[in-house]
């Protein structure tokens, strides 16, 4: 794993940025993996105003969203789709039938999450995975105990994910406690991976994600075994205990 330390969020945020940006204009055709929560959104400001400024076209990608919680409609302000129409896709130049995200209202969940794989393997895969970190090694809403050759699938959120994701919403009580993830073993599939992780509070799961073992109970730690696997920390989040 490449790991490369920056000084805050916000640099975290504009070398994510340059990293994405050399990755997309590096190929005619781009399939980029998608991550909603916190940690991305200054980068998605970036692309927005490097699109703005530079005119750097998404015409050529597709994107793929990890994940998207069930039973909220695209138009509940706390739905992935709404996110991403708001952080991204509208303020950038990418078809709309280039995004896809999982349907947390499909009427048949079970077959929404084997499409989406079908879906990923028709496009021949994902070419960069952006990535989050969750306080307990989540990654998607992989929670610990998820086997790691899992492809997508409905999950149940893990209380402290619930408790975490709080605060995007009115009431604990409104946050969903379901929602369909890429699987670890999807994720694996991707060609390269980017993870970004920033602050404090993911010291201990970062730490655990460098030098821990690979465990099932720590779902991030299988990044360890991924070729081309980088991560991009900010100096809270990296710094080492004394
Ligand atoms: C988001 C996702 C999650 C987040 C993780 C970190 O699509 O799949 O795994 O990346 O929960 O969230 P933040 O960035 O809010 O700390």
């Amino acid at each position: 794993m490449n790991v490369i330390q920056t000084k805050n969020y916000q640099d975290m945020s504009e070398k994510a940025t340059q990293f994405i940006l050399d990755k997309i204009k590096s190929k005619s055709t781009f399939k980029l993996g998608l991550a909603t929560g916190g940690t991305p959104v200054t980068t998605y400001q970036n692309l927005i105003q490097d699109h703005q400024k530079n005119h750097t076209s998404y015409q050529h990608v597709t994107t793929f969203n990890l994940d998207e919680y069930i039973g909220l409609s695209n138009e509940n302000p706390n739905s992935y789709h709404f996110y991403m129409n708001k952080h991204l896709f509208r303020h950038i130049d990418i078809p709309a039938n280039q995004t896809f995200i999982p349907n947390g209202l499909a009427t048949d969940l079970e077959k929404e999450c084997v499409d989406y794989d079908k879906l990923i393997d028709e496009h021949d895969g994902i070419d960069l995975q952006i990535l989050g970190l969750g306080h307990n090694g989540h990654i998607g809403f992989n929670e610990p105990g998820t086997p790691f050759d899992k492809q997508t699938h409905i999950v149940t959120l893990a209380e402290s994910t619930v408790e975490a994701n709080a605060r995007f919403f009115d009431s604990i009580d409104d946050v969903p406690t379901q929602a369909i993830t890429m699987g670890i073993g999807s994720i694996m599939k991707s060609k390269e991976i980017l993870l970004l992780v920033s602050g404090k509070e993911k010291h201990e799961a970062l730490h655990k994600l460098l030098h821990g073992d690979v465990d099932q109970q720590f779902p991030a730690s299988i990044l360890q075994r991924h070729k081309n696997v980088t991560i991009i920390a900010d100096e809270d989040a990296i710094m080492e205990k004394d």
